[in-house]
């Protein structure tokens, strides 16, 4: 089996570049070959040489290489900031080129939509959307218990994700992921909420396989920042449940707090990412912990064949991560006609790109109107 050859658009010098590569290279199927890393031409070539990649001075030079035949590349990884990603995941699809996309998923609605547009006139490019905590083995079991009817008709999802690095003004100090992300010209119309809101809100509802009517949300910043950094919603789901969102970058003292409570008419389910391989399930009158890669019947095989090792010894982010690159690669070699490709697991695509990007504009009219329900 030859290795699938990844190019990447971002990441040189910045913080997610690395980890993806980390992540791409895990199982020694795929690899980093190519990269436009950085903005400026002298610091991409000089993270293409550190990297030990092909490097280019600008993306669209990388996609010319492969539509030329001199560059082999089987999918593009953007690790850009948000609103660079529209523009060079257009460009690889409409180009032929599969993508795993950072999240969120672009800027604005719009660039959503005509990205979702391309991506389903393209159908043998996939696109992958990295909501990295989706490919966490007991997150993916909760989805399948849920569909399994385990705890009933849900009621109420409570999903969080709170942080406190950005409690102070950390964008005036010269931090880098802290400068952009705070920044409307380059994060978006919402700063915590784009930046791990859409995760809790994907979280919840990729799991429960639920829609989203209607957001009332409460966003605030500290002084002297632009965006916001506490962004709270609550909202109404597709079934008449009901949706809490909690998402904070000023929680002092919290690092990647995130996780959910799902609640059913007859049973409840809790996962907390930060001790991600333990799944509980509730009945009223006991608990059971799923343990990761612990075989029980309840696990589908195509759930086994993401795991890697024997339960108890520990896989993480980082194989989070590299499932939704297995994912992508399993759908890259099915259509290339590989024989004996494991099924690849459902994970978020354009569809969670646009919905993400819905819930932001509502999420950010309901503020601005001191809370008023806004439909999606
Ligand atoms: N899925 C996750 O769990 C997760 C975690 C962290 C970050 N992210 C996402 O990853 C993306 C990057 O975030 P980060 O924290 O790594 O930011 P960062 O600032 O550390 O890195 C951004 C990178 O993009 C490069 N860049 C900027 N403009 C460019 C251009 N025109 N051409 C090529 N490269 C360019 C920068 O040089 C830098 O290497 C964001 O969309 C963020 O939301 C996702």
């Amino acid at each position: 089996m030859t290795k699938l050859k990844v190019g990447m658009i971002g990441g040189g010098g910045g913080f997610f570049g690395k980890v993806h590569q980390r992540a791409i290279s895990l199982d020694a199927t795929r690899e980093v070959v190519a990269g436009a890393l950085h903005q400026d031409p002298a610091l991409s070539a000089k993270f293409a040489d550190e990297w030990g990649v092909k490097g280019y001075t600008d993306y669209k030079t990388m996609i010319a290489d492969w539509k030329a035949g001199t560059l082999e590349l089987d999918y593009v990884t953007i690790v850009t900031p948000n609103f660079l990603h529209a523009e060079q995941a257009l460009a690889c699809i409409n180009a032929g080129l599969p993508v795993l996309c950072e999240k969120p998923m672009c800027y604005t609605v719009a660039e959503a939509e005509a990205l979702k547009k391309a991506v389903k006139a393209n159908k043998k490019v996939p696109f992958a959307l990295s909501h990295t905590y989706t490919g966490h083995p007991l997150m993916m079991l909760a989805r399948e218990l849920i569909k399994q009817g385990k705890i009933g008709t849900i009621r109420k999802i409570e999903t969080y994700y709170n942080q406190g690095w950005l409690a102070t003004l950390a964008e005036k100090t010269g931090n880098q992921q802290a400068s952009w992300r705070t920044d409307p010209k380059k994060s978006g119309i919402s700063g915590c909420g784009g930046d791990i809101g859409t995760h809790a809100l994907i979280n919840a509802l990729w799991t429960t396989g639920l829609g989203l009517k209607s957001v009332s949300a409460l966003l605030t910043a500290i002084p002297g920042r632009k965006l916001d950094d506490d962004f709270n919603v609550f909202g109404k789901l597709s079934n008449g449940g009901t949706l809490v969102l909690l998402a904070s970058q000023i929680a002092i003292g919290h690092k990647n707090d995130n996780g959910f409570r799902i609640y059913g008419e007859t049973g409840s389910l809790e996962w907390f990412q930060e001790n991600a391989e333990e799944l509980h399930y509730y009945d009223g009158t006991t608990r059971v912990t799923y343990f990761q890669n612990a075989p029980t019947g309840e696990v589908p095989d195509v759930l086994k064949s993401y795991g890697r090792i024997p339960s108890g010894h520990h896989e993480d982010f980082l194989e989070a991560l590299a499932n939704l690159h297995t994912t992508l690669e399993r759908k890259i070699r099915a259509i290339k006609g590989e024989k004996n490709v494991p099924p690849a697991y459902d994970h978020p695509g354009v569809d969670e790109g646009v919905l993400g990007m819905k819930f932001l504009k509502a999420a950010v009219e309901s503020s601005k109107k001191k809370g008023a329900w806004i439909k999606l």
